[in-house]
Order: C-alpha cells, then structure tokens, then sequence
C-alpha cells in the first residue's frame, strides 16, 4: 500500500528503510491515550492512524508521559498567569467571563468548527475574546502568548477523542483543506500526502516520519524549545519541499487543519504533545 518511490525520485531526500510503529502505548500520568485506531471512514488510502508520538525516539516519547517532565508544561503555567490577566480597555481578564478554564472541556475536540458560515480555529476564539469582549490587541497566530492559551484550553481535552465534523457547513472547507493536502507544491513537487500518507513509517534525513496528524498540538519542539502552532508546523514542511508557504491563520492553512484534524478523528488529544 505504501509507497516510497516518491521520496527516492527527490535525490536530495535520503530515505532509509520501513520501519514498522512502536506498539509500545502512551498513557500520561496514568491516564491512557488511544495512539492508534482504526482509520475514519473519509480515509480512501490508509487503514489505521497512529499518534505522531507513536514514530519518535523512546527518549522523546518518554518526555510527554509525565507532566513534570513534559518542557511544555512551563508554557501551560504560563498560560494559567495568561488567563487571570487583566488586559485591554474592558479592564477584563479571561477569568471575569470565564470561571474556570476547565469549562473549555471538549473544546479542541472539535475544532476547527464552522460558526457563522465561517471555519473558526481556537486561535479565533481566543482572539476574538480579545478583540471583541476585552477591548485587547489579538496576539500573534504562533506567538508565546496565544501558543500558551491554546495549549492550556487544549490540555482541557486531553485524553478525550478528536472529533471534528465534516459535513454540513464543514463541507466546504473540508473538500477544501482535502485538495491542499493532495496538491503538489514547491520545488520538490511534493504533496504532504508524499510524505505523511504514502511514506509515514520511512527514515527521511534520520528522522521517522509519521502520518502528520495534528492531535497533540500545539507541541513543544525540542529543534526550538518552544510551542509550535499547527499552522507554524505546515509552514515548515512547505518550507522544506521548497514551497512558499501559505499564510498563518489564512483560508488555506485553516481549511488544511480541519482535513488534517479530521484525518485524526478518534486519536486522543494530546495537547501539549512533544516532538523533536
Ligand atoms: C467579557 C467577557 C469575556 C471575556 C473577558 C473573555 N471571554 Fe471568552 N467568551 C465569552 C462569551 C460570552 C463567549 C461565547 C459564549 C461561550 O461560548 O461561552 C466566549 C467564548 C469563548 C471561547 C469559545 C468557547 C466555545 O465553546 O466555542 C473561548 C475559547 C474563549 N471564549 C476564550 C477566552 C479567553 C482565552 C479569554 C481571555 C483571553 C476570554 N475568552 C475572555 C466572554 C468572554
Ligand atoms: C518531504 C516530506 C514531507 C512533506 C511533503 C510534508 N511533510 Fe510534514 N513532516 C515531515 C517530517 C520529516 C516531519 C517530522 C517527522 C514527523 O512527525 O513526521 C513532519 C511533521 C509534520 C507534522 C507534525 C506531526 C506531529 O505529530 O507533531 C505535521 C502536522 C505535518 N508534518 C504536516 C504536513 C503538511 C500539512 C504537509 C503539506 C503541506 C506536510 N506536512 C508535508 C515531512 C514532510
């Protein structure tokens, strides 16, 4: 089913051989997560998802199995000072409105959504909080402050399984995103279905590449010590096959994360995952 002749044919790509996932299973802080389960049924080309956790080093992996060990949690903490801040003209903090972030419970199960004929990520939501009911400036799509709010609302579902809706409203979109992931882009001529659908399992530049699933995000990158937004993801793997990437934030990339996020549907949410 897969196949590697893709990734051969880009000579400046060195692919090893196939490795078979890890069986080994994650559960954090005792409480279990499902990295692996049967494909949704939208899925033409692939039988199982796994966990992008599933194709990393034992050492990464054991990185987010333990809160205290996980580097992403200072960003959490960070994100709770975030919460009780007060800011902007409306002399409000998120706490005013919001009692307790534990209210968000279920929340990036099921984003990205449709609301309004619109397709609203949580970086919107949070945003539009800011704008429109703080009387605040937004922040920044990948920056420190959004990237710590969203990983604390996410944390809020932790365990719970991914399930974004894809018809209705979220057709568009979806056949949308859908395109985008099977369009070759860049120098390379490559599709993130080349790497992420065809080839997830195979070494590329000694890394193990996995099935690009977006249910731990925002993860902390070891590379840069830091959140990385899923957006802040895409852009680099277009960066990578040489493309110019869509904008953060935008149409294209919003409309690729409700594909992406549905191509997880069932996957716990892992948020803050931790990846190299
Ligand atoms: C002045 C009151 C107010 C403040 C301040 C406020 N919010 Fe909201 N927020 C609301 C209301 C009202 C809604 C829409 C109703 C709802 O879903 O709870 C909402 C919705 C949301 C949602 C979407 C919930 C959903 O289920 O779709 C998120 C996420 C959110 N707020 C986060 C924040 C964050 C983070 C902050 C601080 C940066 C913040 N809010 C500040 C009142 C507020
Ligand atoms: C040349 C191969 C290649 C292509 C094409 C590619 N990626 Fe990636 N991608 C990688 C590699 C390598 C990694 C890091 C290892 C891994 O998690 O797969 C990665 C990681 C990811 C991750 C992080 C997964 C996780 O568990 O944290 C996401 C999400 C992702 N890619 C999305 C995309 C999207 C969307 C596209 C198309 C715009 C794309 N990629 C195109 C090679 C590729």
């Amino acid at each position: 089913m897969r196949r590697i002749t893709t990734l051969i044919a880009v000579s400046t790509l060195a692919v090893g051989a196939a490795t078979a996932q890890d069986s080994n299973e994650l559960s954090i802080d005792g409480a279990p997560m499902v990295t692996e389960v049967a494909a949704p049924a939208h899925m033409e080309n692939v039988d199982t998802i796994y966990s992008g956790w599933r194709f990393r080093s034992v050492e990464t992996q054991s990185l987010e199995m333990d809160d205290f060990d996980n580097p992403a949690f200072v960003f959490v903490d960070k994100g709770i000072d975030l919460f009780d801040a007060v800011d902007g003209s409306e002399g409000k903090a998120c706490a005013s409105c919001h009692e307790d972030v534990a209210e968000f419970a279920g929340l990036r199960t099921k984003l990205p959504k449709v609301q309004d004929g619109e397709l609203v990520t949580m970086e919107e939501l949070v945003n539009g909080c800011r704008t429109e009911r703080m009387g605040a400036e937004p922040w920044k799509w990948s920056g420190g402050d959004m990237t710590a709010m969203t990983a604390l609302i996410g944390l809020q579902s932790r365990g719970m399984p991914i399930d974004v809706a894809i018809d209705g409203d979220a057709a568009p979109f979806w056949e949308k995103g859908k395109e985008l992931y099977y369009t070759r882009v860049g120098q390379l001529d490559m599709a993130c279905s080349n790497c992420h659908e065809d080839n997830y399992g195979v070494m590329i530049r000694a890394d193990h590449l996995s099935q690009g699933q977006i249910n731990g995000f925002p993860t902390y990158r070891l590379k840069n010590a830091k959140l990385n937004s899923s957006h802040g993801r895409f852009k680099g793997c277009m960066k990578n096959i040489r493309a110019e990437p869509y904008k953060e934030g935008g149409e294209k990339f919003k409309a690729l994360e409700l594909y992406l996020a549905s191509r997880g549907n069932g996957l716990s949410v892992e948020t803050p995952s931790v990846r190299n």
